[in-house]
């Protein structure tokens, strides 16, 4: 069982978004479990608009130390996926998932009001603990020409964090996906989609890599 926390401590970044998707696409060949410690329970509400059958097992929690305990019980999930708060109030909560996982995902979107809040949430909560992660651009906007080569160079060379290859692009299903309780999985595979379900599935694709080069067995 891997735990993957989703967190920055920047507000609306993609937390959400991204656990949720990121989960779906998971469940395709593996047994996935989403944990939602935000005490705003976003997933909750999509997982109530849900029109199909979520494709992964849920738990809301407002204890994160759950989180412990599904260690010990070495219940039968291949991944775990955590859904955390985006404010500064909720550091303690974050905490304690942070303790649990083995890996996390920072979404960053390509604002300069998101770097600060970004660079602090890996520079005392993440790598005090030697946790691996994988910084994720969200919400890049293929119209604005220079945007993803301008942030993965500042990732790559002014940070240098790791990031994933793969980045997410801007689309408004994504913003409609929690109103529709939609998920990759359940989303038709048409034209207006494509560009979506490639960003997730490159995304659950190279997540699943990140464990077998660690050497981890899955
Ligand atoms: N790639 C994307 N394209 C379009 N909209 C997106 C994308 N990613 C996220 N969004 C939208 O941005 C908003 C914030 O996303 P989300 O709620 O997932 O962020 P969050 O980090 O969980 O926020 P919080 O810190 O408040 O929990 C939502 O309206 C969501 O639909
Ligand atoms: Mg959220």
């Amino acid at each position: 069982m891997k735990t993957i926390a989703i967190a920055n401590q920047k507000g609306g970044v993609g937390k959400t978004t991204v656990t949720m998707q990121l989960a779906a696409t998971l469940s395709r060949r593996h047994r996935v479990l989403v944990v939602d410690v935000d005490p705003q329970r976003s997933t909750m509400w999509w997982a109530e608009n849900a029109v199909e059958r979520l494709p992964f097992d849920f738990a809301g929690s407002q204890q994160p130390g759950v989180l412990a305990r599904l260690h010990r019980l070495d219940i039968d999930y291949d991944f775990v996926v955590v859904d955390t708060p985006g404010n500064l109030e909720a550091a303690s909560i974050l905490e304690t998932v942070l303790d649990a996982a083995d890996f996390v995902l920072v979404p960053q979107t390509p604002e300069p009001l998101a770097v600060d809040p970004t660079e602090r949430t890996i520079q005392r909560l993440i790598e005090p603990r030697g946790l691996r992660y994988s910084v994720l651009l969200n919400r890049i906007d293929p119209r604005i020409p220079s945007q993803l080569k301008f942030w993965t160079e500042r990732l790559d060379t002014d940070w240098g964090v790791p990031r994933f290859e793969t980045h997410w692009r801007q689309y408004k299903i994504h913003a409609e996906a929690p109103v529709l309780g939609q998920l990759v999985t359940s989303i038709p595979d048409n034209q207006r989609n494509a560009g979506l379900i490639a960003d997730v599935t490159r995304l659950g694709y190279e997540m699943v890599e990140q464990f077998a080069t660690a050497g981890v067995g899955m």
